[in-house]
């Protein structure tokens, strides 16, 4: 009796302390780091780790005994994935969760507008608040090391300097929802072949200059406040359980204060995931076993058999305590942010955020004899040819897709747009069905036959093998017939306009003959509508490709070497090309490219100015100040996205020809100009030195290119680093 008295009296003594505390904290008297210890205190030990693996296919329990939320996270980068079923992926078939599908993020990367991904990321952290999600799982910033990874279109483009300067804002407007941004995959998560298991070769210069960058950007300056490990291996450990990345580098070096959130079946070994920096593993076993399976929460590596080896001794309280401080901050961050606004869902302002982006992010590639902007007073009948102009992508593509609320295809845009104008017919032109090849064609040459001009919609669909989450593209050319088509076509009507739905480069072997060239991404819900107004000229195209465009796969760093440098084999995959990733490789190697890396042209033209400099040299304190006059001399308002690269002209180490270290995005009126300035300092001019394991930069001549893209260079400015 005794004892039973005893408990009950210190259970009533805690729950009043906890509500003075609450009280205290909703006071905002005490700090979240207060907030988190007092919780952590009163936590037994199975509840611990209770809190480090999932409850469900996409939530976390918390503490229900001390009223800590549990964590409820869903996909993906582009808009709040639907409902599934709570032990599966399927879907929970509810009807009040189709979203917006916002642009892919190779399309916001193409804007070179921060601004817009601050945009993005506020509008996608509304849609997940309204949705009660406490962690978006995005943004993906994996490196395009290859055209072929079959989840580029996710990521952000091959510079680490572009991807890192997007990701950030994109994280800040997520989180300022009260909603945790998931930066993925960490790390090295570069292609779909063999993704589970390859273990990926890289050395430490490519590691810190190429693919951690972006990562170290999201947590330094983006404040991340979770982070996904990939499923891939580096130096022999799964990156999920992976000692160096998460402990050394993520949590010690970086000072990463979030959680680490496995990939879905990213854990393996209940010792490695305790004490390497895992935090909370989710979906491991999902594709294993049938969904429901009674008890399968209580097998995970951090669950039964991690409360076995910390009661065996196996493994250290102090790493459990701190995936718990971790959790619950975040819980605190998010679930249980009392100043958490309430969200918004399929809202206009979101759609138009989403047109946006769009419409900033579509690359004009080429345009002779002036078939765009479509001049519609001598314009009567367009053939609008491709599968691409009807098919929605929204939902394709693997963990991303979404089920859309619209989502307006490149036909219906154009006939909302120009219906009533000008005639519009219509032909499928190719499928993915080789016995239609031939009537598809017979009816695509008909309507060009009779048409002023063709809108050529091809590229990918995001079918399996065609840009889709677990698997590579089979090739570097287009699907489906689509160059034998294009090249029939020229022979009936040589006014076509080409645009490109993919998040990858492809094959253009036509280029040459087609006067005009779009890459259009994946837009999402307003893809129709972005389109059509580029193609009219209502908006002026500004993107800039994320990525190169090689005329041969070949001719690409990852493909130059041999088998083992992609896609490797079913053990490893050695980045040979190291360093030179991207326009890297092929400026270095002075490959010519079809386009080029930051290469997009406008409906105007712009002139650049002689740059002015304050000095032509710095040493480690200094800044070099450089300012170059844009003018518009075109006919018409436009952005020009100013870019600035870096060569290191006497280093003891190889250095690439050019590396994007700062660029604008500035707008100006017809014959407007403006003066566009940059800082250099030393951070621009380094690199990662093996030996000492830094970065560090060599004295000596450096030369700074500003140009239109990393080839179109209009001024150059030698230096000295002293
Ligand atoms: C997937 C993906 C990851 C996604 C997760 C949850 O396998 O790799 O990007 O967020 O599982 O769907």
């Amino acid at each position: 009796m005794k004892k039973k008295l005893s408990i009950i009296l210190v259970t009533l003594i805690s729950i009043v302390t906890y509500a003075q505390n609450t009280a205290q904290y909703l006071d905002n008297k005490i700090s979240l780091n207060e907030r988190v210890e007092d919780a952590l205190n009163r936590m037994t030990l199975e509840e611990k780790v209770a809190l480090c693996h999932a409850q469900s296919r996409f939530s976390a329990p918390g503490v229900p005994r001390l009223g800590i939320s549990e964590l409820w996270m869903l996909d993906g980068p582009f808009g709040v994935r639907q409902e599934s079923v709570w032990d599966d992926w399927i879907s929970a078939r509810q009807t009040n969760d189709s979203c917006i599908a916002f642009p892919a993020l190779t399309c916001l990367a193409a804007t070179w507008n921060p601004q817009l991904a601050s945009n993005y990321g506020k509008a996608l952290g509304e849609e997940f608040n309204y949705r009660n999600k406490n962690i978006a799982l995005g943004p993906g910033i994996n490196i395009c090391r290859t055209p072929l990874n079959g989840r580029n279109f996710e990521y952000m483009g091959e510079d680490p300097y572009l991807t890192s300067v997007m990701c950030v804002p994109y994280i800040q407007g997520v989180q300022k929802s009260g909603v945790a941004a998931c930066v993925k995959h960490y790390a090295l998560n570069n292609q779909e072949t063999n993704r589970d298991f390859v273990n990926v070769n890289v050395s430490q210069r490519a590691l810190h200059e190429i693919y951690l960058p972006a990562f170290k950007a999201a947590v330094y300056d983006g404040k991340v406040w979770s982070i996904m490990g990939s499923y891939n291996k580096y130096e022999g450990q799964h990156c999920c359980e992976n000692d160096y990345l998460l402990n050394k580098i993520l949590k010690e070096q970086w000072g990463f204060d979030g959680v680490v959130i496995s990939d879905w079946g990213g854990t393996y070994n209940t010792y490695e995931a305790a004490e390497n920096g895992l935090d909370l593993e989710m979906g491991t076993f999902a594709n294993d076993v049938k969904p429901f399976t009674k008890g399968i929460y209580g097998k995970f590596y951090l669950s039964d058999p991690y409360l076995k080896a910390l009661r065996d001794g196996k493994v250290t309280m102090e790493k459990l305590n701190d995936k718990v401080r971790r959790l619950l901050l975040l819980t605190f961050r998010t679930a249980m942010n009392r100043n958490k606004p309430f969200g918004s869902f399929n809202t206009p302002e979101h759609l138009e955020t989403a047109r946006q982006i769009g419409e900033e992010g579509i690359v004009l590639l080429k345009n002779e004899n002036a078939l765009l902007p479509l001049n519609l007073e001598h314009l009567k009948n367009i053939a609008v040819i491709g599968d691409n102009a009807t098919r929605t992508m929204s939902d394709g593509g693997g963990s991303s897709g979404l089920k859309v609320h619209q989502e307006i295809t490149p036909l219906e845009g154009l006939q909302n747009k120009l219906g009533g104008k000008v005639n519009i017919f219509y032909a499928k032109g190719y499928s993915e069905k080789d016995d239609q090849a031939n009537k598809l064609m017979i009816e695509a040459l008909e309507v060009a036959k009779k048409s002023d001009i063709i809108l050529f919609f091809g590229g990918l669909n995001k079918f399996y093998h065609q840009e889709c989450e677990g698997a590579d593209r089979d090739s570097y050319g287009l699907p489906f017939g689509q160059d034998k088509l294009i090249a029939e076509l020229l022979k009936v009507n040589k006014n076509i306009v080409f645009l490109n739905i993919s998040g990858s480069a492809v094959a253009m072997p036509w280029a040459n003959q087609v006067p005009s060239i779009l890459q259009a991404w994946y837009l999402g819900s307003e893809t129709g509508n972005a389109l059509a107004n580029i193609l009219t000229g209502d908006v002026n195209p500004s993107g800039k490709l994320p990525i190169s465009f090689p005329y041969k796969i070949e001719d690409c760093g990852a493909h130059s070497f041999d088998k083992m440098c992609y896609p490797g084999d079913s053990l490893n995959v050695f980045y040979k090309e190291d360093i030179l990733v991207g326009y890297r490789w092929y400026d270095t190697k002075n490959i010519p490219v079809q386009f080029c890396f930051g290469h997009g042209l406008s409906y105007t033209t712009f002139t650049f100015g002689k740059p002015i400099i304050n000095s032509n040299e710095i040493s480690s304190n200094d800044t070099l100040n450089i300012s170059v006059p844009i003018r518009n001399n075109g006919g018409r308002e436009g952005s020009e996205v100013v870019q600035l690269y870096i060569r290191d002209l006497k280093s003891t180490v190889l250095r690439p020809n050019k590396e994007l270290k700062s660029f604008t995005k500035v707008l100006l009126k017809s014959g407007e100009e403006k003066l566009v300035s940059f800082k250099i300092v030393k951070e621009d001019l380094q690199f990662f030195d093996e030996k000492s394991m830094q970065f560090k930069v060599e004295k000596g001549a450096f030369e700074a290119s500003i140009g239109s893209s990393s080839i179109d260079i209009r001024q150059k400015i030698k230096f000295n680093y002293k």
